[in-house]
């Protein structure tokens, strides 16, 4: 690597450090007894960002878990005084070591509302792209921070999220700041529960929902083994598919707390509900100012994925794998640390989020104009045929005609052929006029 190969944007400051890195690397590498196969070393830009990639021959090093797991990146991160190091393992293995600062996320972001179907938008990242997870990787949740860092309104963004994916609701929320907004919302299946003794009520009725779902499961001849595929033999024989359900719990600490701990009777019940809720799409999310290692212990495995908003102690942020949340600053809610995707700045909810329209599971742009065309050429009516006949594949059609159905915007007529018709309710959403009338 010489400076007068490298883009001229690329300052001499930023390629002596690169140079030094490069260097140390080999010596981090010998010190831990891992091989320092090291083949090339290059800078590149990105966003405005001057990054130093180091590819690893990775023929030569034996087991790679020790070379790729997150501890050891955190490792070679506190040995580069805090540098962000990245992996890149799509082709052999890269480091990739970030040399200029951070850009600056924006301090408020509003939650996006074209996020796909059964995902989940987190927040935005220093590439200034939305994290998006699916439920189905990401299972259940941690969120942790102190007073005033961004927690309810996170928390919020879920659960309106969840709504607007056909999600069913159980939410807890003891000091009934959170989820005001959310009292009688139909998705909800139980009352929000404001009492420690009525947050273990309802995660009892999430583990009762999974043993009632673990005999429709074996009631099924094919024998799904998880709630997807449960739900499209379901589809196939006409019967009645599962909703996601997602349990939400702010202020787990105290909760626990006044429940036993830990070992207590809601500690426990959260733990069953981790292991069991993933394969009958129940999800949890809990959120606390501080975990301490016993609450966590027990749910540890179950969670994909830790928010940490702004916290006191750097130990707690790194037992949980966000090292660094110490760091954010007090004016700073709603930015916080992942242990997956680094520094995110979560979405803000913004009361308008709350209308009962923006509620419902959105129209994208594309459906929109299906929809729009369904009403001018086919007096409202739908089939895989007409979806084909505009360019859409047969099997997505098939798959977005049983979306459409399941959220009651068109419906099945018997008497003609298997077309779908465009309900009213669509009709409403949409504000376009019912081809009938
Ligand atoms: N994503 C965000 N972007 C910008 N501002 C935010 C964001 N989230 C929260 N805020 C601001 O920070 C304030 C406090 O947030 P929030 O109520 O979510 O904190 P909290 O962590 O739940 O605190 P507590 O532990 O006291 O309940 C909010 O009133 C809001 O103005
Ligand atoms: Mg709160």
């Amino acid at each position: 690597m010489t400076l007068a190969t490298l883009p001229s944007s690329i300052r001499r400051r930023e390629f002596l450090k690169a140079q030094q890195i490069a260097e140390k690397l080999g010596e981090l590498f010998t010190h831990r007894n891992m091989v320092p196969a090291f083949t090339g070393f290059y800078m590149f830009q990105s966003l405005n960002m001057t990054f130093l990639a180091a590819i690893l021959d990775s023929t030569q090093i034996g087991d790679h878990e020790r070379y790729i797991n997150k501890q050891f990146l955190h490792e070679l991160s506190t040995d580069l005084a805090g540098l962000p190091v990245y992996l890149s393992n799509s082709t052999g293995i890269r480091y990739v070591i970030l040399l200029s600062p951070l850009p600056r996320l924006p301090k408020k972001v509003g939650l996006p509302l074209d996020t796909p179907h059964g995902r989940l938008a987190i927040g935005m990242r220093f590439n200034m792209e939305s994290v998006v997870v699916g439920w189905e990787t990401t299972p259940h949740i941690a969120v942790l921070g102190s007073t005033g860092s961004g927690k309810s309104f996170f928390l919020q963004s879920l659960a309106i999220q969840a709504i607007r994916d056909d999600m069913k609701l159980l939410l807890c929320d003891m000091d009934q700041t959170t989820f005001g907004r959310f009292e009688h919302h139909p998705a909800l299946i139980a009352p929000i529960a404001t009492t420690p003794p009525a947050a273990l009520e309802r995660i009892e009725k999430a583990i009762a929902e999974c043993d009632r779902r673990a005999e429709l499961f074996k009631r099924m001849p094919e024998l799904p083994q998880k709630i997807e595929e449960y739900n499209a033999i379901a589809k196939r024989h006409g019967m009645e598919t599962l909703p996601h359900i997602l349990v939400i719990l702010d202020e787990t600490s105290a909760v626990l707390g006044a429940m036993g701990g830990a070992k207590g009777s809601l500690g426990q019940a959260l733990a069953t509900l981790g292991w069991r809720g993933r394969k009958f799409g129940i999800h949890f999310v809990f959120a606390a100012q501080e975990f301490t290692k016993e609450i966590i212990g027990p749910v540890r495995e179950q969670v994909a994925l830790t928010v940490c908003f702004r916290v006191r102690s750097a130990q707690m942020a790194e037992r949980m794998g966000c090292r660094g949340a110490e760091r954010i600053a007090e004016g700073r809610p709603g930015l916080a640390i992942t242990d997956r995707f680094g520094l995110v700045q979560t979405y803000f909810v913004e009361p308008s989020a709350f209308q009962p329209k923006t509620l419902l599971p959105s129209v994208s742009e594309q459906e929109r104009q299906w929809f729009s065309r369904a009403v001018d050429e086919t007096k409202g009516r739908l089939s895989i045929p007409i979806l084909t006949s505009w360019g859409v594949r047969e099997r997505a059609a098939r798959d977005l005609l049983d979306t459409w159905e399941q959220r009651g915007w068109v419906l099945r007529d018997p008497k003609q052929d298997n077309a779908r018709y465009l309900t009213s309710k669509l009709m409403g959403i949409l504000s376009l006029k019912h081809p009938d009338t």
